[in-house]
């Protein structure tokens, strides 16, 4: 989806993806999160409660989210007082629990972020059509250093039943996109289709698997 298809869903409030709590996948298997002082990236990062439980584990948590809304909506329903300032070619949004970095992900460099040791993909890759997906893994793996772990919560279902996002990205499809670049263990598969949001029923979705793996990045 292109800037402005992204800005309508989020000033039309199309965001079902969005969760009212912290998502339990994360607080089952962010335990690979134990060290306050590791920078913790959160590509994609919508207003994303999980930035509050990611903050309470680490000083630092670093979200990347294209929309201008989704990013003051996070400051103000979360009554945070934040600061803006230029970081080109992004808007840097800063608190004392997480600094968002609005624009393109793709823009995104070190020089921005510093050193990440872990980052945490829910929702993200499958926000993203086949032909950004392995852009979007060499440039994820680029900005974790070597020995820090990607976790991320992938979901797939039969994508001839419905289109994106969130697209389907199979655990197949996360296996052949990062193995090159990390060692890609597989957690946990569980279908959601009974607790995911109706409209996936009313596309003929009889089943949707939402899958979590531990990436380490070599
Ligand atoms: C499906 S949502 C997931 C948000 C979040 N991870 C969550 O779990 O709630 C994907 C988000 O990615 C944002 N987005 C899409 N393309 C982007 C890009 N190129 N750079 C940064 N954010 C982007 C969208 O605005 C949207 O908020």
């Amino acid at each position: 989806m292109l800037h402005k298809e992204w800005e309508s869903r989020w000033n039309e409030n199309r965001i079902g993806f969005h969760r009212g709590e912290v998502n339990p996948l994360l607080m089952k298997f962010g335990d690979c999160i134990t060290d306050p002082s590791h920078r913790i990236l959160v590509p994609l990062c919508g207003k994303t409660l999980d930035m509050l439980w990611l903050s309470k584990r680490c000083h630092t948590v670093i979200g990347s989210e294209l929309i201008e809304k989704a990013v003051v909506d996070f400051f103000q329903e979360n009554q945070l007082e934040y600061t803006v300032s230029e970081a080109m070619p992004l808007h840097c949004y800063r608190s004392e629990i997480a600094t968002l970095y609005q624009g393109d992900f793709f823009q995104l460099t070190p020089n921005h972020l510093g050193t990440i040791h872990v980052a945490y993909d829910r929702a993200s890759i499958v926000a993203l059509p086949q032909n950004l997906r392995a852009p979007y893994a060499n440039h994820l793996v680029s900005l974790v250093q070597p020995g820090g772990t990607i976790l991320l919560i992938t979901f797939y279902y039969d994508q001839s039943l419905m289109s994106g996002p969130p697209y389907s990205v199979t655990p197949e499809e996360i296996q052949s996109l990062f193995q090159e670049l990390c060692n890609v263990e597989p957690l946990f598969e569980q279908d959601v289709i009974e607790s995911e949001s109706a409209r996936f029923r009313q596309k003929g979705l009889t089943w949707l698997k939402e899958a979590v793996f531990r990436l380490t990045v070599r």
